[in-house]
């Protein structure tokens, strides 16, 4: 057992570390996008990185941000009539939409991607 461990716990540190690393190089890009402080309120059903969490709710990952914004401006303005969107983005203003709409469209979808844990 003891040579188990010995073994393990170091391996398991190296992998800590690895996905510490992986986790942290985004955020020092050149150009990271903060993440909308509206996510909240989509999470639950879109994901924060854009892949649905719930059955009938789309994956929005690498949608065309025009698309994206638009939708979520006609959901805003009942053109597109779902009652669940409606309440989900409720009154949100152009930039918060404009902030959400760049975020998911620049999300990777994660089947090209590597899963997260
Ligand atoms: C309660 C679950 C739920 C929440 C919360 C929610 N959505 Fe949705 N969303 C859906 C469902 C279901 C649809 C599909 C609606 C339809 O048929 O048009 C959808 C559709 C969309 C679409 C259209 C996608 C497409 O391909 O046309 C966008 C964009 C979107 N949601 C963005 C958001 C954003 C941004 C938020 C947070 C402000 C959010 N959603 C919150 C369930 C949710």
């Amino acid at each position: 057992m003891d040579d188990f461990n010995a073994c393990v716990l170091p391996m398991r540190f190296v992998l800590f570390a690895a996905l510490g690393l992986t986790c942290a190089l985004p955020a020092l890009a050149a150009d990271p996008l903060p993440k909308p402080l509206r996510l909240g309120l989509c999470a639950a059903c879109h994901g924060e990185t854009g892949m649905a969490q719930m059955p009938g709710a789309p994956n929005l990952a690498g949608q065309r941000l025009d698309y994206l914004r638009q939708a979520l401006k006609e959901y805003r303005d009942g053109t597109r009539n779902v009652p669940l969107m409606r309440a989900a983005i409720g009154p949100l203003s152009d930039a918060e939409l404009d902030q959400l709409a760049r975020w998911y469209s620049a999300q990777v979808p994660q089947s090209q991607a590597a899963a997260h844990p």
